[in-house]
């Protein structure tokens, strides 16, 4: 079931002005985009976690790298979706969520990995840097996407802006950096590209990877790559493809979503360290991040970097709580936050 954004003036009566519009396609569109990324989030959450269980000891980044870079775990990582011996010895309602979850996403990336090719990624890119969509405070920003996805359903328990907000908490309440507990607040806000210029979800969510250069093995259900144009094109099917040998990521287009926009965003507006930069741009790289793909592609510099990523992707996944903050109540606190990063107050998205 690939889910397709409601065309224009499908659910909208013809007197509707474009803010109406926009808040009720929004709002019906906006929900499920925010259930697919929960579904997302999830089985992430359960790879990280198969991992760490058969992980006896945590091997150094450096030698993870030095393990994965010679690829001899490509075929096992093909399987990493079955369960282990581990988790087949016992029946949790988590893994049967999972279980549930897995077909809907797995029809997410059949889209993903179809649609996201050089040729669209180098557009994206050109419509970004030649348009503004919004001008808006940071916390604007995340009121209108918390009330976009929020408003369609009730049952919701979370919303945008509690995910924000338990992320950056939680680092807060580890005595981590101010600059650290920022990325917790915003790097998510990507997503109003939703509601911006995307063609559907499968450029805002799910987990990124590069274009222009062989798709690993590591990424999630690599299969799917057969059917897209590039993956026949010689020019971007082989190792380095348009690359070089440990050229840097910062050269590596990454699959466009909501992490390498809010990138951009963050980057152009605030004075953010480079490692802040980079949780933001790299967090849903989750075969970089998790499964050390693509090493041959990093310089020095992102050996550095990959232990932000892994510092701040622990948050991302299980902050999740039930329990609720009082936004207003610490509304003060983050709005000050974003003023010391962020010297302009309304920026452009
Ligand atoms: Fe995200
Ligand atoms: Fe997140």
């Amino acid at each position: 079931m690939a889910v397709q954004k409601p065309s224009k003036g499908s659910i909208t009566k013809p007197t509707d002005s474009a803010e109406e519009v926009f808040a009720k396609e929004g709002k019906v569109a906006g929900h499920i985009l925010e259930k697919l990324d929960d579904e997302i989030l999830n089985i992430n959450r359960m790879q990280h976690g198969l991992r760490g269980a058969s992980t006896m000891k945590q091997p150094s980044i450096e030698e993870e790298i030095e393990l994965h870079d010679s690829g001899k775990e490509d075929e096992a990582n093909e399987n990493w979706h079955i369960a282990s011996e581990y988790y087949k010895n016992i029946d949790t309602k988590a893994f049967r969520q999972y279980d549930l979850a897995c077909d809907r996403v797995k029809q997410f990336y059949e889209e993903q990995h179809e649609k996201q090719t050089v040729a669209y990624n180098i557009q994206a890119r050109i419509n970004f840097k030649t348009k503004t969509r919004a001008r808006m405070s940071i916390w604007e920003g995340l009121e209108k996407l918390n009330k976009l996805l929020d408003d369609s359903d009730p049952d919701t328990e979370l919303s945008q802006i509690d995910h924000a907000i338990q992320t950056a908490e939680a680092i807060r309440r580890d005595g981590k950096p101010r600059w650290f507990q920022l990325v917790g607040l915003i790097h998510d806000l990507g997503k109003l590209l939703y509601f911006f210029d995307s063609k559907g979800q499968w450029d805002v969510v799910g987990d990124t990877f590069p274009v222009g250069c062989k798709f690993s093995k590591r990424i999630i259900f690599p299969d799917s790559f057969k059917v897209n144009p590039d993956f026949l094109n010689p020019l971007y099917n082989t190792k380095y493809g348009i690359y070089s040998k440990h050229c840097g990521l910062d050269k590596v287009m990454l699959s466009w979503g909501h992490d390498e926009y809010m990138y951009h965003v963050a980057k152009n507006n605030s004075t953010l360290p480079q490692e802040a930069l980079a949780m933001i741009r790299y967090h849903s790289f989750y075969p970089w991040h998790q499964e050390y793909a693509y090493s041959y592609l990093m310089d020095d510099h992102d050996k550095e970097m990959l232990k932000a990523v892994r510092a701040f992707n622990t948050y991302d996944l299980y902050s999740k709580i039930d329990q609720q903050y009082d936004i207003e109540e610490l509304k003060p606190y983050y709005l000050e936050l974003i003023d010391e990063f962020f010297p302009n107050k309304v920026i452009d998205f």
